[in-house]
Parts: C-alpha cells; structure tokens; sequence
C-alpha cells in the first residue's frame, strides 16, 4: 500500500511534514552535502537579520539534563549577505525553503522582507519573535500579543508569501498569542521556541553560559511542547507546526495527534543530519502497518476519553 506524507500548510504544501528548525540547519546549503534534503518537507534558515549579527560571547552552548542550553544569540550573516551569497543557491536545495527573520524592533521586519521578496526560491518566511537569549526583541514580541499581531499584520502587508510566526512558550498561555497571529494574517503559527533555562557549575560557581540564562531544546521539552501545540491548536483555525524535542517518528505522531499538521526537529539534526530519512521511513512504515492511506488522517486525533482538563483555556 502506497502511504500519503504530504500535508497542506494552508497555501504551502509539504511532501512530510518533516521540517529543519531555524538555527539547527544552516542556511540550507551546508547540510545538502551530508544528507539528502529530499528527505525534508521543508528546512528553515537560521534567522536573518537586517545586519550581520555576532551574536553573544562564548561559551554559547551548554549540555544539561538530556537537553542542551544555547545563547547563540541569532548570529547571523545579515540580510544583504544572504541575498547576495545563499539566496541564488537555495532553488537547487530541492525542498521547500522557509527563511526565519528576526529583528529587534517592528520596522525592521518589514525592511527585511521588503528586501527577502527579491529573491526567487523562497517559499515562506517564520517570523521569529520569540528568541530568549537577545537583548533586545526577542521573545519580548511574542509575549505580547497585541505586539504579535501588528508585527504580523504589518510583513502581511508587505509579502503575499506564507508566513508563520514562531511563539515562545515562556508565557502563561499560548493560546493569546496563537490567536493573534491569526488575527494578524498568518498563515500558521510554529511553536515552540526554546525555554528559558539555566546551567551551573558547582566546582567553579559560573553559569555554563556566558548569559548566564539561554534557551533549553531537546528531548526534556517534548512534554512542555505537546502541551503548549495541544492548547495552540485548540484556538485557531491555521495551521500549527510543533516543535520540541523531536527525536523519533513516535514523537512525529504525537505532535500531529495533539493538533499539528507539521513538525520541526531542531537539536537531534546535530547528533544525526539524516534523521530525516529515517522519521520518513518510520512515519511510512508505521502508516502501511495500520492501513492507514494519508498522515493527515492523524493530526488532531487527540482521544481525552472526556477528561477533566485542568488549566487548559480552550
Ligand atoms: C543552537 C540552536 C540555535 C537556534 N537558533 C534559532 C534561530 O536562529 N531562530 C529560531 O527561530 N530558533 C532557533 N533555535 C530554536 C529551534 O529552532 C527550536 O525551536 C528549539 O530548539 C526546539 O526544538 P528542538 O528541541 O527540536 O531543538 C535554535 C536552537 C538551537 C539548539
């Protein structure tokens, strides 16, 4: 039996709904020489800014509780550079190209997708407003949802391309700021960013960091991430992506039985580049096994049996 990975994002069709998370893939051209972009629906730049960026000071990168704590702190080559040197290139990657932006004041979004709408091979943008270990923007953004949906309201105008905005979970409810990306225009919402967390050395009393706080990905955050994408997708009609600690084609499926119709898979790229194919083959293996004709019969499946949810304002 012939198995159905693709999936509808709105307008954008993916081939799976198996996604490279920004920061976790380069600019799409460095891991095309390890591992077959084909195996990916789609792949998401690492943000892009209206500069070049250095991002924090070392160290920026920590292990800690299965998981990992990063301060890159968006370094990047800037949006002239971009279009200048990977922009021509990313036609060739062979999959859907989704360029993150991310910017430290409202103006600057626009400026940059005003700029990005130059470029051929473009299929989307993810507004990246919910970065945790910047000074300034941020995930200040996406904690406030009034400021979300003017953000987005405001790149809707400029781009008929598909956007996502990318929320942050470190807020009391997603729900809000799901809604107002909506309200805004979006075409999907993709959540999560990382938490924020912390690292310590008891030997020498420093923070593993040099932020001393930085974002937490990886395998721990799954459960917080399922939980936010459960409460996301209960209160909007767009698409929801999920993101967090994906490591399996199990965690895939989880992920779209709570509500998302697309995963992202950020951390586990760095232990295995081809993981991809392999969440692939495990998606389709699983699907013929059970006679089931389409992955998209999967998402939002959720059986709660009736239960009492507590906390959950949907
Ligand atoms: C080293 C590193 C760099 C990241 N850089 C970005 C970034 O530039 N833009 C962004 O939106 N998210 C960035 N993220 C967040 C990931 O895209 C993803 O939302 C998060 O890591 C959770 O997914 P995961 O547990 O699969 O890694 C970064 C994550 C890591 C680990």
């Amino acid at each position: 039996m012939a198995v159905d990975l693709g999936v509808q994002l709105g307008s954008l069709s993916l081939r799976n709904p198996i996604i490279a998370a920004s920061g976790c893939y380069g600019y799409g051209l460095e891991y095309a020489e390890i591992a077959d972009p084909g195996d990916l629906g789609g792949f998401i730049t690492k943000s892009i800014s209206p500069e070049r960026w250095e991002g924090n000071p070392p160290p920026r990168l920590a292990e800690a509780g299965n998981g990992l704590i990063n301060s890159i702190g968006l370094a990047n080559m800037g949006v002239g550079e971009f279009l200048a040197e990977v922009a021509p290139k990313l036609q060739a990657v062979g999959t859907r190209v989704i360029v993150s932006v991310a910017c430290k004041v409202m103006e600057e979004y626009e400026r940059v997708v005003e700029r990005l709408e130059e470029a051929e091979g473009i299929d989307g943008y993810e507004l990246n407003i919910s970065c945790p270990n910047v000074k300034e923007g941020g995930m200040a953004f996406s904690r406030n949802p009034r400021v979300t949906e003017e953000l987005v309201r405001r790149v809707r105008a400029r781009t008929s391309r598909w956007v996502t905005a990318k929320l942050t979970p470190n807020v009391a409810s997603v729900a809000e700021g799901a809604k107002a990306a909506e309200a805004g225009g979006a075409d999907a919402v993709s959540l999560i960013n990382t938490l924020v967390g912390m690292a310590v050395d008891y030997r020498t009393r420093r923070p593993k960091v040099a932020t001393v706080t930085g974002g937490y990905s990886g395998p721990p955050i799954k459960p917080v991430a399922l939980a936010k994408v459960w409460e996301a997708a209960g209160v909007v009609k767009i698409p929801v992506i999920g993101i967090g600690g994906i490591t399996s084609w199990e965690d895939v499926l989880e992920f779209m039985i709570v509500g998302a119709s697309a995963v992202q898979v950020g951390t586990a790229l760095f232990a295995d580049p081809r993981l991809p194919g392999v969440l692939t083959g495990g998606l389709a293996g699983y699907l013929e096994s059970e006679g089931i004709g389409s992955i998209r019969e999967i998402i939002g499946t959720l059986d709660t049996g009736g239960a009492f949810q507590v906390g959950v304002p949907r």
